[in-house]
């Protein structure tokens, strides 16, 4: 049999931006998803059928990857849903991976591209910096052209993502779930609709591009404080751009007297907020005070890891 272990991520800056092709950067966490595949008389996901609605992306992680089968899938995952930590990524990238382990080899560009096809046929319009990221682990930095540390194109029509690996110094983050759940399509869907109708939305995801630009480098810098202030800025263009939630907006006014910024983190719309502090406990207090569901999670882990049993 073959396990394969991925991590959730969350992102730092850009995201929405990041699906017309501007720059984003994720980072990995530690929150893992593990797949085991073994092969069996039929097909079963966590002993029920892999048709079951709630497997959709470890059905469809199957087909991307021709895998012919049958086989049993097991999944354990420690990454909360919907919570913008990237749960459905990290299993259609683990279910890739062990897939392609129990089939004899597994190629981490192979596995980010068919986990790319699989996560924008579920959403519809999407970026491949969740899956990426999932994939490759550390920080994953979206470019619109090829710079250091390269590690694969993306495209889909006129779009193009250049991702690359960043090394980036230890980050101690407090992710604040809201407990509101909101799909990413529709949200996706909202932020390209402002975007045809108004020169207005579509500067500003120009202008979250740049911060992302100027992120990364205050947080290569260690300049804590400015990293803060641009994911403050970062927040506010999201909610002009119409996917913030009156929750999100409540757990950052409880995060920020103890962080150097906050911000949503994914889709939005419901979902989760980030804040970056060296205060994790405090943080995490006055969230769950304020209603959320609060997680310590640390940068830079580990990507997509297989083995066979
Ligand atoms: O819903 P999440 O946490 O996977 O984040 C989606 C991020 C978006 O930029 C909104 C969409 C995308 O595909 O990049």
């Amino acid at each position: 049999m073959a396990v394969c272990s991925s991590p959730g991520k969350v992102i730092l800056f850009g995201e929405h931006a990041v699906v017309f092709g501007e720059p984003a950067l994720a980072v990995a966490i530690d929150l893992r998803t593990e797949v085991t595949v073994a092969p069996a008389s039929e097909w079963s996901v966590d002993r029920g059928s892999i048709d079951d609605a709630h497997h959709k992306y470890v059905r469809m992680a199957v087909e991307a990857s021709g895998t012919k089968g049958p086989l049993r899938i097991a999944i354990k995952s420690g990454i909360p849903e919907s919570s913008g930590m990237g749960s459905s990524a990290a299993v259609t990238v683990a279910s890739l991976g062990a897939m392609h382990a129990i089939r004899g080899g597994v190629e981490p560009e192979m596995v980010a591209r068919e986990a790319f096809d699989v996560e924008h046929s579920v959403q519809g319009r999407a970026s491949p910096i969740d899956t990426s990221t999932s994939t490759h682990g550390h920080a994953v930095l979206v470019l619109k052209e090829r710079g250091s540390d390269f590690l694969w194109r993306m495209q889909r029509g006129e779009r193009q993502w250049y991702l690359h690996h960043r090394d980036i110094p230890p980050m101690t983050f407090v992710v604040g779930h809201t407990g509101v759940e909101a799909a990413t399509g529709p949200l996706v869907e909202r932020v390209k609709a402002n975007c045809e109708k108004s020169a207005k939305a579509r500067k500003m995801i120009a202008e979250v591009g740049q911060i992302t630009l100027d992120g990364i480098d205050a947080i290569q810098k260690k300049d804590w404080a400015t990293s803060g202030q641009l994911m403050d800025r970062n927040h506010k263009l999201l909610n002009a751009l119409g996917v913030g939630h009156d929750k999100l907006d409540e757990l950052i006014a409880a995060a920020k007297p103890f962080s150097y910024g906050a911000k949503l983190t994914g889709a939005g719309g419901g979902g989760s907020m980030i804040a970056l502090t060296d205060k994790p406990d405090e943080v995490a207090h006055a969230i769950e005070a304020a209603g959320g569901r609060a997680f310590k999670v640390l940068t830079g882990q580990r990507g997509m890891e297989v083995s066979i049993r």
